[in-house]
């Protein structure tokens, strides 16, 4: 988690940075800092808060003067979020600078040892560690920088990105990465780094991703080594040209970047099928399945590994993996799977979902599944991230930059890579027909235009929300293809508006959560025609007969519900498998418009970052 951003060239990295920083709070918002270097000295703000509250402390603290400097907005692994703690962080000389995103494990050790060499620390965190550590071994074996810190991360456990400036040769940077995102983007005469790209669009299409275990000395006119920290050797570097534009990252009019990327789903659906399914041919086409055909025909069983949203995702597949291709599949979140010595064979397929492909569970479940043997296919959003070059093959989302914290097109477009694969797989295993399969390819081609009738009912929605806003609890019931979407439909409520929300499958009711429903508690039931009506419909009358208020999302035109419910909200019918594309966008509306009339940050929830790259 954590973004970090630097600047060195010949404008002023001071705006650069500041700007940057802001496109990168998603990463985490709990305090900020900026350290630039004037041409004499370096000069550090930094606070606890957001960006903003950085913005205002340094127009009263610092001069902003200089091209060259680093900048980092926090989500707080060790040590409290406060201003002490922010960074970036000196070494005890003054002379050396760092910003860090990731955990070093054995900072204990390092502090102790570097305690006794008589160095002392203002902070909690493992980072003012690492840069003393840096500058002990630049003292100690008379080193430049770049080697010093090419040492120092050869003692440390953990992961990183980090930048690192030395007052003394203020015409370098020295960044370094393993597990946490680093990007390089290079201009003319100029040179950015950044957590991920969006800092530095408008300069430069042209790009270095760092890989792990790669560091690189920035140097203003001489350009960019980049090495192996284990071994030395020189690196080659990929220079890539960006296929991102601003737009993309920008509100583009909308109040919140988590209402803009709802409203973005037709096209972020339509883009991720787009070129894969063709009608015409009657095929569907995606490489990483094609060149692994015979490995997914003999696979014994599919393990799905994510975390969160993604990990719902993955409960969706499921259903599609068994009921259309019959492959046995089990669902895990990675977090469990990566520490519980799973049986895993090399006729196991692992499936690793994940948006920011960055999940630092995710990726470490995926790393001991192919030490074990098996392929693992990656189903990502964000290209180049860690996860998907760690995969064995994969199929990329292609749902544009996801923003917003509380995920909402990655989940959808998930769904639309995961049902195009199922299909694939159970065409060439024939466990469809060919019609059979035809008329699923049609439905799915038919989903971004019902997203966007289902996107009309937004201001229905919204007084719903307005009635349930003051709820302390909240239910969301599902069965079958639409239980995983109760479970993402409560997790958006809990996670942007603060209200206590459970999903459940609905007939689990009856095991215990029935005893929680009274005439305060509203619950919100997934019931359109396809997939277990009349079962929901049963569940339904139990919730009235108990008093509950339901808030139902039903297929178009239902007339049984709505004389039950107290609310309803419609969405156009489709066949069962692809309903969670439609019912999930009223539980993002409704979750959307709670947190708003509650006065919450929506694109930055307590406590939360987009990137989990912490385990
Ligand atoms: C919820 C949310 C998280 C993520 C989870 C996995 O709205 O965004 O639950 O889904 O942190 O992240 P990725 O998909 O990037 O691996």
């Amino acid at each position: 988690m954590c973004g970090i951003v630097g600047y060195i060239g010949h404008r002023e990295a001071y705006s650069i940075i500041l700007k940057g920083l802001r496109r990168l709070e998603y990463r985490g918002y709990d305090s900020a800092g900026v350290a630039l270097y004037d041409g004499n000295d370096i000069k550090l703000s930094k606070t606890k808060g957001k960006v903003d509250d950085l913005a205002s402390k340094v127009s009263q603290e610092i001069t902003t003067e200089g091209s060259l400097g680093i900048g980092h907005t926090r989500w707080a692994t060790h040590g409290e979020p406060n201003n002490v703690n922010s960074h970036p962080h000196y070494s005890n000389s003054g002379d050396l600078v760092i910003i860090h995103n990731g955990i070093i494990e054995n900072y204990e050790t390092i502090k102790q040892e570097l305690k006794n060499r008589g160095y002392s620390f203002h902070s909690d965190t493992d980072t003012e560690v690492l840069i003393n550590l840096i500058e002990d071994v630049k003292k100690n074996e008379n080193v430049k920088l770049g080697k010093a810190v090419q040492i120092a991360l050869n003692q440390v456990v953990g992961a990183y990105a980090i930048a690192v400036f030395d007052k003394n040769k203020a015409n370098e940077i020295v960044v370094a990465k393993l597990g946490s995102p680093l990007a390089i983007g290079i201009g003319k005469e100029e040179f950015f780094i950044a957590s991920d790209a969006s800092p530095f669009l408008e300069y430069t299409k042209n790009a270095i991703y760092l890989e792990d275990e790669e560091m690189a000395v920035i140097r203003l006119h001489k350009g960019i080594s980049v090495r192996k920290i284990k071994d030395d050797s020189l690196v080659d570097p990929y220079i890539q040209e960006l296929q991102l534009n601003l737009e993309q990252i920008e509100k583009g009019g909308y109040e919140h970047f988590m209402l803009k990327e709802i409203y973005e789903q037709p096209s972020a659906i339509r883009d991720t099928y787009r070129g894969r399914l063709s009608i015409e041919q009657a095929i569907i086409k995606m490489s990483g399945v094609e060149d692994n055909m015979k490995r997914f025909l003999n696979a014994d069983r599919i393990i799905i590994v994510a975390c969160g949203t993604s990990w719902h995702a993955g409960l969706v597949a499921e259903y599609m993996f068994e009921d259309l291709a019959r492959i046995p599949v089990e669902v895990e979140y990675a977090s469990e799977f990566r520490y519980r010595n799973p049986v895993i064979s090399e006729n196991d397929i692992v499936i690793a979902i994940s948006q920011s492909g960055e999940t630092a569970d995710t990726l470490a479940a995926i790393k001991l599944a192919k030490e074990r043997g098996a392929f693992v296919f990656g189903v990502c959003n964000v290209v180049g991230s860690s996860i998907a070059r760690e995969s064995n093959a994969g199929a990329y989302t292609h749902a544009g930059p996801e923003i917003g914290v509380a995920s909402t097109k990655a989940f959808t477009t998930q769904i639309t890579v995961l049902m195009l694969i199922a299909l694939r797989l159970a065409r060439a295993k024939g466990t469809i027909s060919s019609s059979e399969f035809r008329m699923h390819m049609l439905e799915l081609d038919l989903i971004p235009e019902k997203v966007e009738n289902a996107l009309k009912s937004d201001a229905h929605i919204q007084l719903i929300a307005d009635k349930f806003k003051d709820a302390k609890n909240c239910l969301y019931l599902g069965r079958g293809y639409n239980f995983p979407v109760a479970l993402e439909g409560a997790l958006k409520l809990k996670e942007i508006s603060y209200i206590h929300a459970e999903g459940y499958p609905a007939a689990e009711m009856k095991h215990g959560p029935i005893a929680l429903i009274d005439e305060n508690m509203p619950i919100f039931v997934i019931a359109t025609k396809k997939g277990h009506y009349e079962k929901i419909v049963s569940n339904i009358q139990e919730i009235k007969s108990r008093k509950g208020k339901i808030i139902a999302v039903v297929t178009q035109g239902d007339e049984v519900v709505k004389e039950l419910a107290d609310h309803v909200i419609e969405v156009p019918e489709t066949i069962e498998p692809l309903t969670p594309l439609l019912t999930t966008i009223p539980l993002q509306l409704l979750s959307y418009h709670m947190a708003v009339l509650l006065g919450k940050n929506v694109d930055q929830p307590r406590n939360l970052a987009k990137s989990v790259t912490v385990e």
